[in-house]
């Protein structure tokens, strides 16, 4: 039998962008066969695998891991490093895989001994990164009970945390993730000669305008106990020194843990763009592009999490997190059933820090799988 490192390793060296993980979801059929595990395949467009583990009369609940690996070329000069130039596994989504292939080995031969108490459905769920696959998985009925066991009551998922050291847990009821949605705006004047800019309209004085007026709408319309964010993180126009171009193109993003603060960051936005933009003789149109939820932690789930995890580990490992503005598509199930996210450490001991997600020379740390089995494993036996 493949080791849970071997596993994870040769994950690492295959990494595949979301709703390419085919070779991924091979890897987890065959493990998954090899457990004695019943899984269907072929979902969410073709890679997601649903998994059911038969136990006692305890309320079902599923365990989730996401699989795919981002647009990165990787810089850890690590013996296993991926062997596909441009894809790397920089968000430890081959440490989430590794675990939940654990947890089924332990679950499957619990539920062989007739000791497991309750079913447990596993969800391996391609394209976390932007393509929310979460959402596939739902919509084909992962948590229903339509596809492979019976339907499930709560969900529970971890994420791998640099930033937290090697066997801590943390999360938080409430919302531990944001909302993160996605804008373009383009904004049209008129353009022609620089030496004549009374006779044009110049719309890169109005985006100026217009980004140092969006600066006031997280600190002036948006409730501040709420806070959210607003960056615009690409402006293009124009060509050269001697011409003023017709149009300008703006992209960012916002970020809020509170609906209400999202609704406030919209329209102020809305507001701002078309009414700076008009005062400057441009035309702007905005296009929002929706992004995940707002991962929700149900307050029941999350205080059912941390007293099962500190039995399991200790009170001091099991800690409380502020919430993060990133987002997850994670959030999709919590829109259904309750939920949990929870952080896993993963900074070794003797360490201040790591490489951080997203960043070319990160690594899921191979001490963390038994650690995120043991947490799993106590959500399942708690
Ligand atoms: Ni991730």
């Amino acid at each position: 039998m493949n080791t849970l490192i071997d596993i994870r390793h040769d994950l690492h060296r295959h990494p595949e962008l979301a709703y390419e993980e085919t070779r991924t979801s091979e890897v987890v059929q065959r493990e998954l066969a090899a457990a004695g595990v019943a899984f269907v395949g072929g979902l969410a467009g073709g890679t997601g695998v649903l998994a059911h583990i038969p136990g006692g009369d305890g309320s079902p609940l599923a365990l989730r891991a996401d699989m795919d690996a981002l647009p990165i070329v990787e810089q850890t000069g690590l013996p296993y490093a991926s062997e596909t130039e441009g894809r790397m596994h920089a968000c430890g989504h081959d440490g989430h895989t590794t675990i939940l292939i654990g947890v089924a080995r332990e679950l499957a031969k619990a539920s062989q001994a007739g000791t497991l108490g309750r079913p447990v459905t596993l969800v391996f769920q391609p394209a976390e990164e932007g393509g929310a696959g979460a959402k596939r998985m739902l919509d084909d009925g992962c948590l229903d009970g339509s596809i492979i066991g019976p339907a499930v009551e709560r969900i529970f998922g971890l994420h791998g945390w640099p930033a937290l050291a090697l066997g801590v847990l943390a999360s938080r009821p409430g919302p531990i993730l944001a909302c993160a949605d996605g804008f373009e705006i383009r904004i049209t004047g008129r353009g022609g000669h620089a030496a004549m800019p009374h006779l044009c309209v110049d719309p890169i004085a109005a985006a100026a305008a217009v980004i140092q007026s969006a600066q006031h709408i997280v600190s002036r319309r948006v409730d501040p106990i709420m806070g959210g964010v607003l960056s615009i993180t690409r402006i293009e126009g124009g060509t050269t020194h001697n011409i003023i171009p017709e149009s300008v193109y703006l992209q960012g993003t916002t970020r809020f843990l509170d609906p209400e603060a999202g609704i406030a960051l919209h329209e102020g936005f809305d507001k701002i763009v078309s009414g700076v933009a008009a005062a400057h003789g441009c035309a702007a149109e905005i296009d929002w592009h929706d992004g995940y939820p707002i991962t929700y932690n149900a307050p029941e789930a999350y205080d059912y999490w941390d007293t099962v995890t500190a039995e399991a580990f200790s009170r001091e490992q099991v800690q409380t997190m502020g919430p993060v503005m990133g987002g997850e598509d994670f959030s999709y199930y919590g829109e259904q059933i309750p939920a949990c996210f929870f952080a896993l450490g993963l900074c070794p001991a003797g360490e201040d820090s790591m490489p951080g997600l997203h960043h070319p020379s990160f690594d899921f740390n191979d001490e963390a799988i038994p650690l995120g089995i043991k947490a799993f494993l106590a959500i399942v036996n708690g």
